[in-house]
């Protein structure tokens, strides 16, 4: 079944784009520079320094790594290790986008972007590029520099097919570029954030939450995988039913596996830690959803703000 996209004005013309000025931070305190180590300055740095990535001019299917299937006007057919088409609805944990302002922690080849933009969102589409470093496992036994440098490769190749299909779709999403750990508070007030298999493969899933919640004024949702992927096992045929707030770790010394992957976490996890930074009205959903490995089963929470406001 193909994915179509109701509201996406279909292939042409590109309207002009206007480089949004990043939003001001009414709470900024200019005596806590002071104070900052070299690095809590760098990301400072980095934070003022903030500036929407530049659509990239991608028209060559064989520049681009697609992480998810699609159908890409002009393009046709695009095989991903994902199929989120017929379940994307179920994957977004049911969430309203209409009119909503989303923060999209992870875009890859832009699948769940483009699906919130035909429901009516403006996105703000966040990932990494081969300027910053995946959460490698930093495994003693593994050459990390070669693991990260392969890893930056199919980055960059996965950045190419979201502007492709960006261009193609022509998204109006804005992009950004960085690290979870350094999400520029330039980007503003967002109504929406959502962490969609993001969660798993970062060393400090807490951190990357609290940095989103604190630009984000309704609702955060979280999508994470029920069943270990990545094949690791324990006594926890099935966590989502798991009332405990647990994250299981996956990392294996013995088969210094996997690399990309950290945590297991129970949907009572995410509540937890999302009740901890003023989101403790939830839902948890359960859903399957297709991969080129079978059938995953997966859990979504959306959370509501109920205390504590946005920085900005
Ligand atoms: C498994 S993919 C999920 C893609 C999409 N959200 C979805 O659900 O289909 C994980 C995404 O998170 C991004 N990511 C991983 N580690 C990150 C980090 N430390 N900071 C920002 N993004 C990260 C990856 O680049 C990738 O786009």
């Amino acid at each position: 079944m193909i994915l179509t996209l109701p509201n996406m004005p279909q292939e042409g013309h590109q309207p002009p784009r206007t480089k949004q000025p990043p939003h001001q931070c009414r709470n900024a305190k200019r005596d806590w520079i002071g104070a900052l180590d070299a690095s809590q300055l760098q990301m400072l740095e980095q934070q003022m320094r903030f500036e929407y990535a530049r659509p990239r001019d991608v028209r060559d299917l064989g520049e681009c790594y697609f992480y998810h299937t699609m159908e890409i006007p002009r393009y046709g057919f695009v095989n991903g290790q994902w199929d989120l088409r017929s379940g994307i609805r179920q994957y977004t944990g049911g969430a309203d986008f209409h009119a909503k302002r989303v923060l999209e922690i992870g875009t890859a080849s832009g699948f769940v972007c483009f699906y919130m933009e035909s429901q009516g969102a403006s996105v703000v589409a966040y990932d990494l590029s081969d300027k910053q470093a995946w959460d490698i496992v930093p495994f003693a036994a593994l050459d990390l520099e070669r693991a990260l440098a392969t890893r930056r490769n199919v980055i960059r190749k996965i950045n190419n097919g979201f502007w492709l299909a960006h261009r193609a779709f022509r998204s109006q999403a804005m992009v950004a570029y960085g690290t979870v750990y350094n999400i520029p508070t330039g980007i503003g007030p967002v109504d929406v954030s959502t962490f969609c298999s993001v969660l798993l493969h970062l060393r400090d899933p807490f951190l990357a939450l609290s940095n989103a919640a604190r630009l984000t004024r309704e609702t955060i949702v979280v999508t994470d995988t029920i069943v270990d992927v990545a094949g690791a096992s324990d006594s926890h045929t099935a966590p989502s039913a798991e009332t405990r707030p647990l994250m299981t770790f996956l990392p294996d010394a013995r088969t210094t596996s996997p690399v990309d992957t950290w945590w297991r976490l129970s949907a009572a996890a995410v509540q937890a830690f999302l009740g901890v930074l003023g989101f403790e009205e939830s839902t948890v959903t359960e859903h399957v959803q297709r991969s080129t490995w079978g059938d995953v089963p997966m859990f979504s929470v959306v959370a509501q703000r109920t205390s504590g406001k946005p920085l900005c």
